[in-house]
């Protein structure tokens, strides 16, 4: 429920909400910085260590095996023990995660570590920003949900930044792998300074820390007022599973998994944990450069998703939808013809960066963004925690899948075939978005769980249509 009537929050408030920001958003540069490095660790550990395709594979889905497990126990773990302790318990992962892979002395143990990075990004990927926007004063949330996707992809170019300078050696991927930890150690020391969320301290009958937290989050304001609406929305007793399942909440769970499947099934992860190897394929001969090819694609990653927040509010959800994944059919479309054409072979180096950075830009200012938006918008407050979660975890899985699958369908299907596959994929993503997916921008929570409610085709819920 949105406060028109406040006052913009003060300096001083200002500064303890920004501050809270910015450390936990270090989660999401967590979950950034440890999916990227591995896209050019792994060439490096592929030497060392010999590995095929397969082994590949598995060592880069380590993680994704994880965050699919803490996804999953993300909801439960941060209402059972606080928002703010399981942040702390989740950074302590990623720094003994890090610190365990840099040590690692062989494959197995590289995938254990590696696993337990996962389980960390994918409690993160779901409670920092559940504890950010409960911290937030109404005015600042939804710039913050952004916010989150910034650092992911702020978080990715610092990784492959360490992965360019550390390319020399052959031991290197170590400490591309160790220096993970000082973000999560900076991590650990923030949170341990930060206050628990007041929402869920209402929640256990803590009210008098609740209202300290309150009194620095909104200065000069009514907080038993704040704490009694609070309670109100408690009293909104939380959905079952079985809720998740009734007619009226169909549209609005297909669309949170359907996004979450189009988002990964259109081969974004192949560029971020394989951009130096594709470029290798296309004929690049030293890692480095590869590499270095590779931090061009995050920088615009980090580029175009500023761009995206511009105008999300602005131009509206689908028209960015339907730029961006016609974008991205396109880019996606000529990477393969540049594959499957020997005469190109000369040129092919130059073709293949420049899709790659049309395809990444693309993403950027769709598909990347607008699923972690689109699933904090569209669920009836009842369940909006599970659905959540299940969006979460179907899009942990199906980057799994991905992930697992690329150099193995490289192989069946030949380059070309691959990229192709994923472009089909990104076409039939254009028609779903036009048939199914709403238009949020304008609207307020209430007025899309109302249509929602009403029945009428959720597709259709329109941007003209915003509450004025
Ligand atoms: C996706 C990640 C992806 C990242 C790239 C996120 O929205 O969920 O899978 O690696 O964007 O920027």
């Amino acid at each position: 429920m949105e406060h028109k009537d406040r006052p913009s929050f003060e300096s001083q408030a200002k500064l303890f909400i920004y501050l809270t920001a910015a450390i936990a958003a270090l989660a999401g540069l967590l979950f950034g910085y440890d999916t990227g490095v591995i896209s050019g660790a792994i060439l490096f550990i592929k030497d060392q260590f010999a590995l095929g395709s397969r082994a590949i594979q598995n060592v880069v889905s380590a993680v994704l095996l994880g965050a699919v497990i803490g996804a999953a126990l993300s909801g439960a773990l941060a209402d059972h023990f606080g928002r703010r302790k399981v942040i702390i318990v989740t950074a302590i992962l990623f720094a003994i995660g890090a610190i365990g892979a840099a040590f690692a002395s062989n494959v197995p143990a590289i995938i254990a570590f590696r696993l337990m990075i996962g389980v960390a990004i994918g409690v993160a990927s779901y409670t920092a920003p559940l504890y950010i926007s409960e911290i937030s004063p109404p005015q600042a949330r939804g710039a913050l949900v952004s916010l989150n996707q910034l650092m992911i992809t702020c978080g990715i170019v610092v990784s492959y930044l360490v992965d360019y300078a550390l390319s020399a050696g052959q031991n290197d991927w170590r400490w591309m792998f160790g220096l993970g930890a000082i973000p999560a150690i900076i991590l650990v020391i923030g949170m341990i300074a930060l206050s628990e969320s007041p929402r869920w301290l209402v929640s256990k009958n803590r009210d008098e820390e609740a209202r300290k937290v309150l009194a620095h989050v909104l200065p000069g304001q009514d907080i038993d007022k704040e704490i009694t609406t609070i309670r109100g929305s408690l009293t909104v007793k939380e959905g079952s599973w079985k809720e998740l399942l009734e007619p009226w909440v169909r549209p609005a769970l297909i669309v949170g998994i359907a996004l979450a499947f189009f988002q990964q099934f259109t081969g974004i992860n192949t560029i971020i944990y394989y951009a130096p190897t594709i470029f290798e394929f296309a004929g690049f001969e030293s890692h480095k450069v590869s590499i270095l090819a590779t931090v061009g694609v995050g920088v615009v990653n980090v580029l175009m998703t500023l761009v995206a927040i511009w105008f999300l509010d602005r131009l509206g959800r689908k028209p960015l939808l339907y730029i961006g994944m016609a974008g991205m059919t396109i880019s996606l479309g000529i990477l393969g013809f540049a594959f499957n054409s020997p005469e190109l072979a000369s040129s092919l180096k130059l073709v293949t960066v420049l899709s790659v950075v049309a395809y990444i830009a693309s993403f950027a200012i769709s598909l990347g963004p607008i699923f972690w938006l689109i699933i904090a918008e569209i669920y009836p407050l009842k369940i909006r925690g599970r659905a959540m979660s299940l969006a979460t975890v179907a899009n942990w899985g199906c980057n799994m899948v991905v992930a697992a699958t690329f150099l193995t369908l490289t192989d069946k299907l030949g380059k070309a075939g691959a990229f192709w596959f994923y472009g089909a994929v990104c076409l039939a993503g254009i028609a779903f978005c036009y048939f199914y997916v709403p238009e949020t921008k304008g609207h307020t929570l209430e007025n899309i769980e109302t249509y929602l409610r009403s029945g009428k085709r959720f597709g259709k819920l329109g941007g003209e249509e915003a509450a004025k």
